[in-house]
């Protein structure tokens, strides 16, 4: 990390996790003491186990986030949550506009963008997603759509405080796949100049995290790379072991 903004190495549990997971959460706990000297450390586990997991982690190392939000606070919309909600049980931060929630629930840019002021509403910290997909980047289009996303998915009230950016080629998620660092490297430097181009100084020092196949073996070499303040982490987040490895690699 070559970086002088502090990385942030977050885990996205997805649809997993049970009660039984908390035993993983604790020795997540146990080994983050050491790693937050070098970075700050988040896990997203499902919003069943957000509350159990925030509790657990009051004046720990590991803060606790969640996976989406809907824009509204209160009202009737059922089976939605809303930031309000999260902070309430002690959440720090909120995924938004991940792929899959992209393509499962055609979550658009406009949408994105109002789930990110509604988690600022709450006072907590969005961790907003891009990323293309394989024939996006097939046909030359990857600087073209995470242009497009940023702009659409970004308020202008985007603080360095407020805001994380992740960015997570579809294709890389949960395949094994990473784009070469060269390819990480561009991508990084252009979502820095449209955040800075943008939001001036606070845009220089808004994190910008790489997700996509993230893993012990390979997280030091992506985390080296100018301009990437840290990690999205799926799979690999599930396992504390992993988890603490690849935030050693900071
Ligand atoms: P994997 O680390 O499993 O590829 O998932 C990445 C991701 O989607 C994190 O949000």
């Amino acid at each position: 990390m070559t970086d002088a903004v502090r990385p942030l190495i977050t885990g996205n549990w997805k649809m997993n996790g049970l009660t039984s997971s908390m035993a993983e959460f604790e020795a997540m706990l146990a080994g983050a003491g050491p790693l937050a000297a070098k970075a700050d450390l988040l896990v997203c586990p499902p919003a069943t186990l957000v509350g159990a997991f925030a509790a657990k982690a009051r004046g720990g190392k590991v803060a606790v986030g969640a996976q989406d939000c809907h824009p509204k606070p209160s009202g009737a919309h059922t089976g939605d949550l809303s930031a309000e909600m999260f902070k309430d049980l002690g959440a720090t931060a909120i995924i938004v506009g991940h792929s899959e929630r992209r393509a499962d629930h055609g979550e658009t840019d406009a949408l994105i963008r109002q789930k990110a002021e509604a988690v600022w509403r709450a006072g907590l910290t969005a961790i907003v997603c891009i990323g293309e997909t394989r024939e996006q980047r097939d046909a030359g289009k990857t600087l073209d759509i995470c242009s497009t996303q940023l702009k659409g998915s970004l308020s202008d009230g985007s603080t360095a405080a407020n805001l994380v950016v992740a960015y997570e080629p579809v294709w890389a998620i949960g395949t094994g796949l990473t784009p070469t660092t060269a390819d990480v490297e561009e991508v990084h430097r252009f979502i820095r100049g449209v955040l800075t181009e943008r939001f001036k100084a606070e845009g220089a020092k808004v994190r910008i995290l790489y997700g996509g196949s993230v893993k012990p073996s390979n997280a030091a070499e992506l985390m080296a790379v100018a301009n990437v303040n840290g990690a999205l982490v799926g799979g690999a987040s599930l396992k504390a072991s992993d988890f603490l490895a690849i935030a050693a690699g900071c």
